[in-house]
């Protein structure tokens, strides 16, 4: 019993005017009082424990959310340096699109830069001769003759800086390409740049494989005078067009050439397979539609859904960046323009760039 009520108790028992009956009421009273107090003392014991209890299980709790905290700031680091990592490697791709694009050209322009080179060894040569005869002429006082031979030394000079300054336009061209766009748009005859980067890009699959072959047709609307581009992006989306459409009708055309099976049936049938691209120009309303069209295998439909994402190829690997369409895309958008395709299995494909004028 608690020490305090046992006092009262023992002094209770002592008291001799309290009868046996009162007494025991008051002791049952005493009693009630002690159980109730050990009952609460009992209680109080219990939520002191529940207490120091639940600080610890939050102490751990705490730590372990601070541990979780730690955690999660340092998937967040690993997080945005590997979106840095990302970004750069992407930045990368970009710059290595755009140096394969440029690997592509180079052949083709060695072969453009051929031509005039032919043109002014030449005529520097005839004219060199020319000059031999001229004084001839001279010594003889055949002055007439010398005249005649003098305007044909000019004649030879003019087409000898007329071919010069093509290489020279070839080789700014290609500076161009190489250089990062300097994002500023000029007007541009837009049939020209087609025009050019389709024997670029002829030439240049040339040069690799000298078996291959295939029928330029090409249709430019001359009423579309210059529109308003930066030339070397548009040149671009052109050369990466023309190029999946060599790819296409080349691979076509190599699977003809080694399947012997498919070339004797072919043969019996007398069908044969003539590869051609095609690049057109329209002006309609106040738009211009730049379309590239080759006759290959077509774009089956699940792969059609993706050709515009980035890195999707169906090239072999090492062989294709994927990046060709995605950054066509990006670039006729920014123009305020639209690249649609339309494409039928077995029959080919058909880019179309759609730029507004002006
Ligand atoms: N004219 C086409 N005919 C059929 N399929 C095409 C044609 N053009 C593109 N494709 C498909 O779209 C895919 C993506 O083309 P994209 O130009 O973006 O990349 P790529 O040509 O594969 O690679 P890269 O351009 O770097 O050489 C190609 O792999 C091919 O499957
Ligand atoms: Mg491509």
């Amino acid at each position: 019993m608690n020490k305090q009520l046992q006092l009262i108790f023992d002094f209770i028992q002592q008291q001799e005017h309290l009868n046996a009956d009162k007494k025991a009421i008051l002791a049952k009273a005493i009693k009630d009082a002690d159980t109730a107090y050990t009952i609460s003392e009992f209680k109080l014991e219990r939520t002191e424990k529940v207490k120091r209890t639940t600080a610890i299980l939050l102490e751990e709790t705490i730590e372990e959310l601070e541990q979780k905290r730690k955690a999660i700031e340092e998937t967040n680091e690993a997080l945005s340096k590997s979106l840095e990592e990302l970004k750069s490697t992407q930045a990368q791709l970009i710059q290595s699109e755009k140096m394969a694009s440029l690997g592509e050209l180079t052949a083709g322009i060695a072969h453009e830069i051929q031509n005039p080179l032919n043109f002014v060894n030449n005529f520097s040569e005839v004219s060199n001769e020319l000059i031999d005869e001229m004084n001839e002429e001279i010594e003889k006082g055949d002055l007439e003759e010398a005249k005649a031979i003098a305007n044909d030394i000019k004649k030879n000079l003019e087409k000898i800086h007329h071919h010069g300054t093509r290489a020279d336009a070839i080789v700014k061209g290609m500076l161009q390409h190489s250089r990062s766009s300097s994002g500023e748009r000029e007007p541009t005859d837009i049939n020209e740049l087609a025009d050019e980067y389709l024997r670029l890009a002829y030439h240049g699959l040339r040069a690799k494989d000298k078996t291959f072959n295939a029928t330029l047709e090409t249709d430019f609307d001359e009423s579309i005078g210059k529109i308003h581009v930066v030339p070397q992006d548009i040149g671009r989306v052109i050369l990466n067009l023309i190029t999946n459409a060599f790819y296409v009708v080349n691979e076509k055309s190599s699977f003809i050439n080694l399947s012997s099976e498919a070339l004797a049936k072919l043969e019996a049938s007398e069908d044969t397979y003539e590869p051609a691209v095609s690049v057109s120009t329209k002006k309609i309303g106040n738009q211009v539609f730049i379309s590239v069209k080759d006759n290959g295998n077509g774009i089956p439909k699940k792969v059609l859904d993706k050709i515009f994402q980035p890195f999707f190829t169906t090239k072999p690997t090492g062989q294709g960046t994927g990046l060709g369409l995605s950054l066509s895309y990006d670039i006729v958008k920014a123009h305020g323009g639209e690249l649609k395709v339309e494409t039928k299995e077995r029959e080919g494909t058909e880019f179309v760039i759609q730029l507004p004028l002006g």
